[in-house]
Order: structure tokens, then sequence, then C-alpha cells
């Protein structure tokens, strides 16, 4: 079993560049399908996710060409096979994100059913209620979603209950091919929602009101190739903030994306973290004596997000008096939790919120990381804390952080890679 050990409590100091985001990419590579004409994309990070969707795409047919380091071709000319195994979708959900463009296209799609995962049930239903609202015919069979849709896709009104990244991403790709026009009320704002979005116009999608509370969606007959460049990865760059901020502030960040950021700068300054520019994309991060504790809200973009509710808890754990955090997105998001308390944290959860008392120092233990976010927690904890920390299950790490070993170890942290016979 593969394992990370930290020595913690060594100074951190230099330059750390953030990588393209996982969750831009993700959507990105999936909307290839929507055209048989090439689309390069460039600041590809290198995840486990990434080569996951990779996988799926050259099983649908794409052929995929690495041209140079984080730069991908894609080319879609014939249709290989219009399902995504279980095998490739159990290993990330996020290949859901293949059903929308499959369909639209091809006028059928089957799709293993993600399952549960360690973060909650996470269900696809505003998914599939969305695409039978454009005409598809959706049957649940052995595991497996199929959906269908003889005489194409068809604009309608959408309204979701819920905001869902995802969901909002497979309808947009479904509807950008289908007859006529489609409205998304309460959709996901989120900067890579935008950056889809951004894309598909390049290739001759019509779409207005992304990033705002309406989507409009006019189907066109045909999408062309493109290039794009996948925006940074405002979850890897927050986590940066919080690994500088506990680690003596002397990190320069690159690639830093200030804009999509400023409910969780408001956040690092009521707790006595501030960051400060250097440059249009690079941020010193700068922090008070005696950090402040404080009550933080998960919410969908713009508010404080969910994929940096661990980091922040970690970060809290040390920090004098009484901090709360409520998990508004995902029940059982606390994972992190017992094993924080194994370090010595002192949290108690209630329901949806936790309390998190700090304590002094936390001390280095073994943990588990529990899932992707969870997974940057615990390298935070194993920073801090004193003495060493190992990290079992860091495949969850791998899935989101791209080379956060090596990072690290640039910036002079003691961290090495290793490998346990189970
Ligand atoms: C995306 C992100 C993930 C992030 C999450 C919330 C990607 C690849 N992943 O995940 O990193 O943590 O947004 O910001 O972009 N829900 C339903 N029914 C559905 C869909 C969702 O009930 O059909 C619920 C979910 O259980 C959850 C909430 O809606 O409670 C939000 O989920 P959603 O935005 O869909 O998350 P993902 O798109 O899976």
């Amino acid at each position: 079993m593969e394992y990370l050990e930290i020595k913690g409590q060594k100074p951190l100091e230099g330059t750390v560049k953030i990588s393209g985001a996982k969750n831009s990419a993700l959507p990105n590579m999936a909307a290839v399908i929507l055209t048989d004409e090439p689309v390069v994309l460039e600041n590809v990070p290198y995840l486990l996710d990434m080569f996951t969707m990779k996988h799926l795409l050259e099983h649908i047919g794409v052929e995929i060409n690495e041209e140079s380091e984080g730069k991908f071709s894609f080319m879609f000319r014939e249709v290989n096979s219009l399902e995504a195994p279980y095998e490739l979708v159990s290993k990330m959900r996020a290949s859901i994100l293949v059903l929308g463009a499959m369909l639209t296209r091809f006028r059928y799609a089957k799709v293993a059913l993600p399952g549960g995962c360690s973060i909650g049930t996470r269900p696809v239903d505003l998914h599939l209620s969305a695409l039978e609202k454009m005409g598809a015919r959706i049957t649940v069979e052995h595991g497996y979603i199929i959906a269908h849709a003889p005489n194409g896709l068809k604009g309608a009104y959408i309204k979701f209950p819920k905001i869902t990244v995802t969901g909002t991403e497979n309808i947009i790709m479904a509807a950008v091919l289908a007859e006529g026009e489609t409205v998304i009320e309460n959709p996901a704002k989120e900067p890579e929602v935008v950056d889809l979005v951004h894309m598909l116009k390049k290739m001759g999608a019509d779409i207005k009101g992304e990033g705002t509370e309406k989507i409009v969606i006019k189907g066109v007959k045909k999408l062309s190739g493109t290039s794009h460049s996948i925006i940074p990865d405002r979850i890897e760059a927050g986590t940066f903030a919080v690994i500088s901020a506990l680690s003596g502030g002397r990190i320069v960040i690159d690639n830093y994306p200030f804009e999509y950021l400023e409910f969780v700068h408001r956040t690092l300054e009521k707790i006595g973290v501030s960051v400060i520019p250097l440059g249009k994309r690079q941020a010193l991060i700068k922090k008070e004596e005696k950090l402040k504790p404080i009550s933080i809200e998960t919410k969908e973009y713009p508010y404080f997000p969910t994929d940096l509710q661990a980091q922040f808890m970690t970060m809290l754990s040390t920090v004098e008096g009484l901090s709360v955090i409520t998990e508004n997105i995902f029940e059982n998001r606390f994972m992190h939790v017992p094993e924080l308390k194994r370090l010595g944290a002192d949290i108690k959860i209630d329901g949806k919120k936790a309390y998190i008392r700090g304590v002094k120092k936390l001390s280095g233990a073994q943990v588990k990381a529990t899932d992707l976010r969870a997974s940057a927690a615990m390298v935070i904890a194993g920073l801090t804390a004193e003495g060493t920390t190992r990290i079992y299950d860091i495949y969850h790490l791998d899935r989101g952080y791209e080379n956060i070993d090596i990072k690290l170890k640039s910036l002079g942290a003691e961290v090495h890679r290793g490998f346990e016979e189970q």
C-alpha cells in the first residue's frame, strides 16, 4: 500500500505553480464528444481523474494525443462504443459528464450508474430528470443508465430544485446540439461551468447567461473544433494559501486565480490571513501573529466551497477558541474529522456542524485519506504537526492534486512516498 510520509513543522519557502483545474478539464474533455473536428486542450493537469476520463473517451472512440506537456489533441471521427463502463465510472463519478454529450450527438447513451461514494449518496436524479424534459427516454437496468432520444433532444425549460455543478454541465452539453431553446434556471455558477461555456462558444455554441441565475442555450446543428486553455485550479490555490499561512508565509503562489477566490479571501481575512497580489497571477500569503477562530458555512459559488472545507478545518484546529463549520453541500463530508482527532484535534460533530476547539499543536500519527479533499487536509495537518505523519490511501490525493509531493519538496518540505506490503 502506497503512503505519504511527512516530517512536520519545516519552514517552507519558494515558488509553487498552481495547475489547471481538474473540475474544468473534466467537462471540457467530455465536450470533445460534441464535434468531429479536432479539439486541443492546454494546461491539462496530470491527475488520475484525467487519465480515467482519457480512458473513457478512448473507449468511446476519441483519438487522443499528447502534443507537449499539458497539451492534448482530441479527435472523434468514429464511434467505438456509446457506453461508459462500470470499471471507469466506479473510479470517478464525473464520468457521468459524457452522458449529455453522447445522447445529444448520437441519440443514445449507456452510462454505468455511479454508486454511493465516501462523501454521501451523490445521486444523479437531477441530471436524468432534466434530460427527460428534453425528450430523452431513460431507464435504469442492471446498474446502467440507458438513455434514448430517437428523434433527437429538444430544447426545454429546466429549473434545478438544487444547484448541481456536473448536472448543469451535462445539460449545457446536451442543449448545445438540441433542437430549439433550453433555459436553465438555478444553474451552477462555478468558474468551471463558465470555462466550459467559453470553450463551447468557441466551438460555435449559442449560450447566454453563464455565471448568472439563468442560462439560455439555442441549439445549433453542428459544432466545430477549437483550442482552449484550462483555467487554474482555485481549490489547489486555496489549499496552498492555507499551507503557506501555516508555514511562515514565504511561499509565492504562481498562476493564482484571484478572481475565483474572493469569498475565500474574505474568510481568510477574518481568520487573520491576507493574500497579497505580487502580480496579475502571483500571490503572497501573510498571517497575523495570532489567528482568530471563525464560523464558516459551505455554499455554492460564489460562496465558500465545500472543496476547501476540510483544509480550513485543519487550519482552525490549532487556532485558539471555538470555530464552527457548517457543511451544507454534502452529507457525510466530515470523514476527515476522526483522522484529525488522531493527530490531537478537538472536534465535535453535530449533524451538519463541526465544532472545532483549537488545540496548541497537532502531533504526527498514522492517518487515512478518506476522500480527495480530506487527503489534502491530512497533508496540511502533517506539514504543521509535530513529528511524523504517515498518510495511507493516497490515491485520493493523486486524483486531484498534481505532483503535490514534488511541489512540497521544492518548497523545502520533508515528504516522501513509500510502499508497504499489506
Ligand atoms: C462537483 C465537483 C466537486 C464539488 C461539487 C460541489 C466536479 C467534477 N466535481 O461535484 O468537486 O465538491 O461539485 O461543489 O466538478 N445532487 C442531487 N442530485 C443530482 C445531483 C446532485 O441531489 O442529480 C446533490 C448532491 O448530492 C449534493 C449537491 O446536489 O448534495 C451538489 O452536488 P453537485 O454540484 O452535483 O456535485 P458534483 O457535480 O458531483
